[in-house]
């Protein structure tokens, strides 16, 4: 069975709801998911996943500057490499997302190989175009 590990980076529990929402749907699709927050992330959880789902909200001046917030980019900063897994980005926000996924994607342009997907939401539920760009993320 593959694994798939949600790490998520909350505030208030959109994000984490959201990660919770993916790992449920994953879950039903037939993979073993999970969601974690960064807090409870350990090494063997980014060794052991087939995917990996890295998220955060987006924190920003609401019409510029959005960037992922210091915990996790320090977060980012201390991952090792993840060489073996498949990597999406995901985030959730009220207004607009601007730079998000540029930041994130730079605090882990050495982190990983590739970032393969990027979900974003105003809400922790899935859309249709979300549940499509799983599928594909995992097919
Ligand atoms: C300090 C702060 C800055 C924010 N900046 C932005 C922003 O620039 N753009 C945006 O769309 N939402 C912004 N938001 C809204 C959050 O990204 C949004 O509510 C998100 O879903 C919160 O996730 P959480 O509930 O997991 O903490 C901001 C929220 C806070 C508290």
């Amino acid at each position: 069975m593959k694994k798939a590990n949600i790490i998520y980076h909350s505030k208030h529990g959109t994000t984490r709801a959201y990660a919770e929402n993916i790992a449920s749907l994953l879950g039903e699709w037939g993979l073993d998911a999970q969601a974690l927050s960064i807090g409870q992330c350990r090494i063997h959880h980014l060794a052991e996943a087939d995917y990996l789902l890295l998220g955060c909200w987006t924190s920003g001046l609401f019409f510029f500057g959005q960037h992922p917030d210091k915990e996790w980019r320090q977060f980012a900063k201390q991952l090792p490499v993840v060489s073996e897994a498949k990597v999406g980005l995901f985030t959730t926000y009220k207004l607009a997302t601007g730079s998000m996924f540029h930041g994130m994607a730079q605090a882990l342009h050495t982190k990983v190989n590739s970032i393969d997907l990027k979900l974003r939401s105003k809400s922790c539920q899935l859309n249709e175009a979300h549940k499509a760009a799983l599928l594909q993320f995992i097919g």
